[in-house]
């Protein structure tokens, strides 16, 4: 097991109507000032990162969205340790267009930026945005040009690349970024083709939420290819954290969410995401195997059951740890409340245990 602390992140709420569709109340606004207050709140209870969404248009709620890169520079301003990860959807951002701003960016907030690759998995987004809509691997192809070309306008001089969909010749960016080499690259989803960028470009694979077992396959499948490219990347698992006093309570929040839930908006998102995973050629990526309750969570984070006691989500923690974890990205009900509870409860329980387990390793 990693010698290292897991890694703590929480999804900025910075588009319209919480992490769960469902009609519960959730006291989570996508607000500046609620998040500002937000950051630093999570900043002060441990957490590390804070993950910014990238959304264009309206769907499975989410009905007003915050650009995510002008979003995070926000956050970033409002804070001094934390690091604000801004997602970027290749298409509408071109890698030139990023690294000139995330560089900017970095050198503005003593280098806490870091970026999300995402791929796309909404097919209604792209065309109303006049954006083509390339197949499930395609899209994945992009991306990894995407990231090969960002690495290279950030560390080279005269950077010259000359790919099937960005190409650059004798290109110097100036000023480059603070953080050396650079700032960290996340990238995500669980089909093989997100699995084989994270083996081969990114610095972070993010996936959904999952059973211990299911992430497991996907780690281990992940670090067999890493090794074989030579490159190192870690691991962040989405979670939607309900901790409360008793597992009772806990599990009647989580019963609450579903009933509920709005069945159009869920169904209709569970039709969009068709075009994800189940569109991978093996079928195995995000969402093809999620139920219509996995679902009123978009990122399928009831699956990782950090639902409980702080006891029982403290155990579960180290024990994705022991199968290869480095982060835990967690989405939660009422933010500010919730993320200021965990760092009282469940956090120093995880601390303890890593501790223990470490003793009795040595
Ligand atoms: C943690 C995480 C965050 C994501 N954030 C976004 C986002 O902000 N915007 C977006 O369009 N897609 C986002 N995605 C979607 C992925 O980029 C990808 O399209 C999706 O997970 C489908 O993956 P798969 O088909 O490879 O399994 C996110 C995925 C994960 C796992």
């Amino acid at each position: 097991m990693s010698t290292q602390n897991i890694k703590f992140a929480y999804w900025v709420p910075n588009v319209s109507g919480g992490l769960v569709v469902s009609n519960i109340e959730q006291r989570t606004s996508w607000d500046i000032d609620y998040n500002r207050k937000l950051a630093q709140i999570a900043e002060k209870a441990g957490f590390e990162y804070a993950l910014s969404q990238i959304r264009f248009t309206a769907g499975y709620g989410a009905e007003f969205q915050h650009e995510s890169v002008a979003f995070s520079h926000a956050l970033l301003a409002a804070t001094t340790k934390l690091k604000v990860i801004a997602a970027i959807l290749p298409g509408p951002w071109n890698p030139v267009l990023a690294a000139k701003q995330l560089a900017t960016i970095d050198l503005l907030t003593e280098g806490r930026v870091a970026i999300n690759v995402v791929s796309g998995w909404f097919r209604g987004e792209f065309t109303a945005i006049g954006e083509h809509w390339l197949d499930h691997d395609e899209r994945y192809r992009r991306s990894k040009e995407f990231i090969e070309a960002l690495k290279g306008i950030w560390t080279q001089d005269n950077f010259t690349y000359r790919g099937d969909f960005y190409r650059f010749s004798n290109y110097t960016l100036k000023p480059k970024p603070l953080q050396q080499p650079h700032p960290e690259i996340f990238q995500g989803g669980s089909s093989r083709a997100a699995r084989d960028n994270a083996a081969s470009v990114s610095d972070w694979y993010f996936t959904n939420g999952n059973t211990v077992e299911g992430i497991k396959a996907q780690i281990d499948d992940i670090r067999e290819k890493a090794a074989a490219n030579k490159h190192q990347v870690k691991i962040g698992v989405n979670a939607f954290v309900i901790a409360r006093d008793t597992e009772e309570e806990a599990k009647a929040v989580l019963a609450e969410i579903i009933a509920k839930a709005n069945p159009e908006a869920v169904h209709a998102f569970g039709h969009e995401v068709k075009n994800a995973g189940a569109a991978s050629p093996e079928r195995e990526g995000n969402w093809a195997k999620s139920t219509f309750e996995d679902l009123v969570q978009y990122n399928d984070g009831f699956k990782t059951n950090l639902i409980g006691t702080p006891e029982q989500i403290a155990e579960r923690i180290v024990a994705l740890k022991a199968v290869g974890v480095d982060l835990i990205l967690s989405g939660f009900l009422h933010f500010q409340e919730e993320v200021a509870y965990f760092g009282d409860k469940v956090l120093p329980l995880v601390r303890a245990l890593e501790a223990k387990k470490l003793a009795k390793a040595a």
